[in-house]
């Protein structure tokens, strides 16, 4: 168990704040979300002797981005998950500022964290170690320390380690910020996880074609998939398009191949791992049957989170769902995991004009649409809090400003063939074409959400209630 001092304090708020997170009509009924206080990235998902672990940023102590802790769940099926004790709590000299995001592997046997150290000095600069930390019979995990200083030639900001083996050889990816403030993810190896040698810049701004990209790369994830070498990665300051690249922050994915010396990483145009208003650092896991899986954050770092109304209530933001990942003619695809079909209740359907659909519940729902070309549709969510038309060229996602109440559009901006969505108490996941496309979202309707229709296409519709399981 960690010694910190925070930890008498962590658990009075956790007592205090629960059963008020529980009680409110927007906590997830399905998703993973933070007992009290903040929770941000996904962190350490991995598949573990025989079950899966996601470790997760959280300050328990308020809903502001502040005393950076990792708290631990664990699953036999990626449905039903059950905590763990707090894993790693600031507190030493080199991660005093938070144990940032990171990432978990299998050490000969041995649960091993990954993190980064942040330590920020009162000058405003900061510094960056990344670190250790071993399982231990309790189930808690005791520090090992700093194996890594910031590299030469870049700023405090290095840091989320996403590490892996191949063969005998240990790999890790870094986010980065060079001394000429652009964005990078820098790729290292090992032989024994401690010792640490940089092989070179593999992606960011000014490299592999892709022109100004941004000032910082967070949370990098590299891995092989269906015969591609896949790197997902949060650059920040990435100029917005017209319908793309909206958020404070986007997720991205890169295609290619990474070489052999592991320098150098050929790869295709940047592209948008998901369309919807919120959706951040996702990290991947593989499942014991080969699968890829994906968790990201359903929220946004700088945007209007701390106008969100569970702030009351003393806890904001969730997990996505667990999704599988696939490669196919060089798109990446995202399908939620079959194991959510266990949540599925009795099945209904309905085909016809959407404009005479029957008004549906929508408080916990999975719904699978298909809508021939020609006429558009509109679904409504609650009381429009959330809008999706659905034309010929492209999905569009309304829903009004925290702050101004100003609409606020997200686009898919391709012909949509089929939907599959699947809504929670205050939030949203549509997968659009078979998982081609997703679009994320949060929203707080007043009371329980329905879902109704508009427009004079000619929908074909199966849904189901979801089980609520948290
Ligand atoms: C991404 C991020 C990471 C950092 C963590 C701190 O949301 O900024 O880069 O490690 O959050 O909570």
């Amino acid at each position: 168990m960690t010694s910190s001092s925070l930890l008498p304090a962590f658990l009075q708020a956790v007592m205090q704040g629960q059963p008020r997170a529980l009680k409110d009509p927007h906590y997830p009924g399905w998703h993973l979300a933070p007992v009290t206080g903040l929770m941000n990235d996904p962190n350490g998902f991995i598949h573990f002797q025989g079950e899966y672990h996601l470790f997760y940023q959280w300050n328990p102590l308020g809903c502001s981005h502040q005393n950076k802790s990792w708290g631990h769940w664990r699953s036999q099926d990626l449905v039903h998950w059950q905590h763990a004790p707090i894993a790693l709590i600031p507190g030493e000299d080199y991660d005093r500022s938070g144990c940032y995001s990171g990432s978990a592997v299998d050490n000969q046997g041995q649960l091993t964290l990954c993190y980064t150290g942040n330590v920020k000095f009162d000058d405003g600069s900061r510094t960056a170690w990344q670190c250790l930390a071993v399982e231990n019979a309790q189930g808690g995990f005791d520090k090992t320390g700093p194996v890594l200083a910031l590299p030469e030639g870049y700023t405090g900001h290095v840091r989320d380690p996403k590490v892996w083996r191949q063969g005998e050889t240990w790999y890790m990816v870094l986010g980065a910020q060079d001394k000429q403030k652009q964005g990078k993810v820098l790729l290292f190896h090992s032989g024994n996880l401690t010792d640490w040698t940089l092989a070179g810049e593999i992606a960011g701004s000014g490299l592999g074609g892709l022109g100004e990209a941004g000032y910082m790369w967070e949370c990098p994830d590299l891995f092989h998939l269906d015969g591609q070498d896949v790197l997902i990665a949060c650059p920040q300051g990435v100029t917005k398009q017209e319908k793309r690249f909206l958020n404070t922050y986007p997720v991205t994915w890169l295609c290619g191949t990474l070489q052999a010396d592991g320098a150098t990483f050929h790869h295709g145009p940047l592209a948008e791992l998901d369309a919807g208003f919120e959706f951040y650092a996702p990290q991947t896991a593989l499942a014991e049957d080969g699968r890829r899986l994906l968790i990201g954050w359903m929220g946004v770092p700088d945007g209007e989170e701390m106008l969100q109304p569970t702030v009351k209530n003393g806890w904001i933001h969730q997990m996505t769902c667990p999704r599988q990942l696939s490669l196919k003619q060089g798109r990446l695809f995202q399908q939620p995991v079959t194991e959510l079909q266990m949540l599925r209740e009795t099945e209904s359907g309905w085909q016809g004009l959407a404009s005479q659909a029957p008004e549906i519940p929508a408080e916990r729902l999975e719904i699978l649409l298909t809508r021939p070309p020609g006429k558009s549709a509109t679904l409504h969510f609650g009381n429009d809090d959330l809008v999706l038309t659905w034309s010929d060229c492209e999905l569009c996602l309304a829903r009004r400003s925290l702050e101004n109440g100003e609409w606020q559009y997200r686009y898919w901006d391709a012909p949509a063939t089929g939907l599959q969505i699947l809504c929670d108490h205050s939030s949203i996941e549509i997968f659009i074409n078979q998982g081609e496309g997703v679009m994320s979202s949060r929203y707080f309707p007043a009371q329980p959400a329905t879902l109704s229709f508009s427009g004079e296409a000619e929908l074909q519709v199966r849904y189901w209630s979801l089980r609520a399981c948290m």
